[in-house]
């Protein structure tokens, strides 16, 4: 039997603590203003002493399972993606498997940065459509914080800390509507892999590192990439942009979101923006930003919601999704 990955819930956590624009301009030489312009961040949170990517990702995970009216132990495969974990090994996903009661299935962790939540996505619904599990927990969580350098203004100014989770069902494709995920598109190119990385790690240096990047031909790269991956999701459905109801963009800047959003025909008011308030929250920006708009009522069962994403690697990726 056909099967496909319907949502059956979404769920997000932050943490308490907002660092606004101006609290950073008082350290370091920057402005609100500068921010602002150049990105269209205005604050991020980060997560207290002590409060680990596990933490994010098991509140975001418990309201995900909450609002599917689930638990844990319904669950049979768990895929976190994140690019801080909490340790080297094992995954973080384990520990939150633990933590929600899950003891059956498998929990593991992708790695794909700011793509992560497609990439762990596309994991998840390829199972689901294989029958290799029934019902998943896909969750976005990170704690960039960790690994900013907080004396580079032209990367520290940018990220900030998160977690969002989607529950996934697996159902027949002629279930009424049609709601379901309808592609992932996924890509890599390994070349780029020093345009945007973390200088440590347990095979090249003893400590975990920091983040470093290009900003200027990263954001070029963004733009191009994000624009083919998103024209291929279409017309891999035979659709065009004036079908989108929803651009679900992963929020790394405003004026990259802008240009896609351009680049399919669709008014502002159809593209969920998130990183005034979050910032860049890597794997965790867009799982938060579709939590943010189902909870507000723009998102609804039915709507075709775009979603597209990039980050080191460089990796990036699409999905269509039938709400
Ligand atoms: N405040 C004030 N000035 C700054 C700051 C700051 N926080 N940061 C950099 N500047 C300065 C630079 O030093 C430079 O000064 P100079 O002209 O005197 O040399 C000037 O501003 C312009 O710097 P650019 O890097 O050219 O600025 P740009 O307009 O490209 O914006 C930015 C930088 C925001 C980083 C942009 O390039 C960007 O968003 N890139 C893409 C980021 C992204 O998409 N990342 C992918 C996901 S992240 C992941 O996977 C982990």
């Amino acid at each position: 039997m056909k099967l496909r990955s319907q949502v059956a819930g979404c769920g997000a956590y932050l943490p308490e603590r907002i660092l606004t624009n101006r609290e950073l301009a008082e350290r370091l030489d920057t402005s609100d203003e500068w921010i602002r312009q150049r990105t269209g961040i205005g604050e991020r949170r980060v997560a207290a002493s002590g409060e680990l990517t596990s933490d994010l990702a098991f509140r975001a995970a418990e309201r995900a399972l909450s609002t599917a009216g689930m638990s844990g132990s319904d669950l049979d495969l768990l895929v976190l993606a994140t690019a801080t974990p909490d340790n080297t090994f094992p995954a973080t996903a384990a520990k939150v498997q633990a933590r929600l009661g899950m003891t059956g299935g498998a929990a593991f962790d992708v790695q794909a940065v700011c793509a992560g939540f497609i990439f762990a996505l596309a994991v998840a619904d390829n199972a689901l459509r294989l029958g290799q599990a029934r019902s998943a927990l896909v969750i976005g969580a990170e704690t960039f914080s960790r690994i900013l350098d907080w004396h580079d203004r032209s990367t520290c100014v940018l990220f900030g800390d998160g977690a969002g989770a989607l529950v996934l069902k697996a159902v027949s494709p002629t279930t009424r509507g049609g709601r379901y995920i309808l592609s992932n598109h996924l890509h890599s190119d390994g070349r780029q892999y020093d345009i945007l990385y973390v200088d440590g790690g347990p095979s090249s240096t003893c400590s975990s590192g920091l983040l470093r990047m290009e900003g200027r031909e990263v954001f070029r790269q963004a733009v191009q990439h994000l624009s083919d991956v998103v024209d291929e999701a279409l017309r891999a459905n035979e659709l065009t942009g004036a079908d989108i109801d929803w651009l679900v963009p992963h929020q790394a800047n405003s004026r990259i979101i802008d240009s896609i959003g351009r680049r399919l025909g669709l008014p502002p008011e159809k593209i969920v923006m998130t990183i005034e308030r979050h910032a860049n929250t890597s794997a965790a920006s867009i799982p938060l930003a579709l939590e943010l708009a189902v909870s507000d009522g723009r998102i609804k069962a039915g709507d075709l919601v775009l979603m597209e994403a990039l980050g080191g690697g460089l990796s990036w990726g699409a999905s269509l999704v039938r709400w």
